[in-house]
């Protein structure tokens, strides 16, 4: 299914309620990461040039922090976007009103009213009154099925932003990919990378688990873990003996924990990806923010990068360890997803995405 693209709608004079994940890593009210905000830029330079009236709507995570405004802060200082530090209420009503062709107008955290995750017709209804078509252009939310997401593609007229086609473009290049190929699958919590492994057994050539993953089969193959972490929760015996799972073969520790693989490791993963056609990864593979334990990470990021194969990575903690190194551009494709990713690699599918098709779908149904 192709879903319908940006570059397809009318937007001249239209408002234009465009989802975006703006949910970015800040400190102390300063965003510290803006790939996100970056990778979403073409959309809104593309509604702008075409003279539409653009909402960004976006939400943030509960733990990050309740309030948009240091992302308004940070657009404010590099382009024209003024801001509603309500979500609804006359500031938003007004300055949507004087929303002119090109302008550009953020809207307080979504999440700010608990419509949003709880899927609610009325929030979105409500939403839906503030614009006159929907783009999405947020694939790493679009694992959520929230109002937003899944909602306002049923009640307006619905359109997939650039990124959030390049994401599935580039992400569904996994399921029919050159081979050999070799996954990667790294982090701390197996339970969210479960259904991808059991997904990419079959289509992979080979799989490189690390991180804290690895603990778990190391623990049920009898080695003594010490204080490492492993997911108590995830059974992982069905994978035990099969030929395609590599393990790292050394590791580093501290205190009894294993927080890192060591170098025969990262020199057995050299040798597999100078073989491979296609590198898909997730998750770093040491504790990369602990001094010391970047090691891997860091050195299987520049292996990918310096190979000819061609590579797919994703996950935030993955690609703030790379982007660190400035060596993203080296990767083929970058996804902004994390939990999203794993969910479109392991279904095939996100909510957002359905969602789109059925708006799709009632639209050509219309058009007969
Ligand atoms: C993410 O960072 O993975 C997305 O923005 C989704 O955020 P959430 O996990 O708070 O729904």
């Amino acid at each position: 299914m192709i879903l319908r693209s940006v570059k397809q709608a009318k937007v001249k004079g239209k408002r234009i309620l465009l989802r975006v994940d703006f949910n970015v890593p800040m400190e102390k009210g300063k965003v510290t990461d803006d790939f996100r905000i970056e990778r979403t830029w073409p959309t809104v330079d593309l509604l702008r040039k075409r003279g539409a009236k653009i909402i960004l709507i976006s939400h943030l995570s509960a733990g990050r922090a309740k309030s948009l405004r240091p992302v308004a802060d940070f657009l404010s200082k590099r382009r024209k976007v003024d801001f509603s530090r309500e979500l609804f209420g006359p500031e938003t009503e007004k300055k949507i009103s004087n929303l002119k062709n090109g302008g550009i107008l953020l809207l307080e955290n979504l999440r700010s009213d608990e419509g949003e995750e709880k899927n609610s017709l009325t929030f979105a209804k409500r939403l839906a009154k503030l614009g006159d078509v929907y783009v999405n252009d947020a694939f790493s939310a679009s694992h959520r099925k929230h109002a937003s997401i899944v909602r306002l593609p049923r009640m307006m007229p619905s359109f997939a932003g650039l990124l959030f086609e390049n994401e599935v473009k580039n992400l569904r290049t996994a399921f029919n990919p050159p081979h050999p190929f070799l996954l990667v699958l790294g982090g701390v919590k197996f339970g969210t990378k479960l259904g991808v492994l059991k997904k990419f057994i079959k289509i992979s050539d080979s799989i490189f688990i690390g991180g804290a993953l690895a603990n778990n089969f190391f623990k049920e193959e009898g080695f003594d873990i010490g204080e490492s972490i492993y997911d108590q929760k995830t059974d992982i015996k069905k994978y035990l003996n099969n030929k395609k799972i590599i393990l790292p073969v050394d590791v580093r520790t501290k205190h009894g924990a294993i927080l890192d693989c060591g170098p025969n490791t990262l020199a057995m993963l050299k040798k597999i990806i100078a073989k491979s056609k296609f590198v898909l990864w997730n998750g770093p593979l040491g504790d990369f923010e602990m001094k010391g334990f970047e090691k891997g990470t860091e050195g299987l990021a520049k292996i990918i990068a310096s190979s000819r194969s061609k590579s797919i990575v994703g996950g935030g903690d993955t690609v703030a360890a790379i982007r660190k190194l400035g060596i993203l551009n080296k990767f083929s494709f970058v996804s902004t997803g994390g939990g999203a990713m794993l969910e479109f690699l392991s279904k095939g599918s996100l909510p957002g995405i359905e969602a789109l098709e059925k708006s799709e779908r009632r639209l050509s149904a219309k058009k007969l």
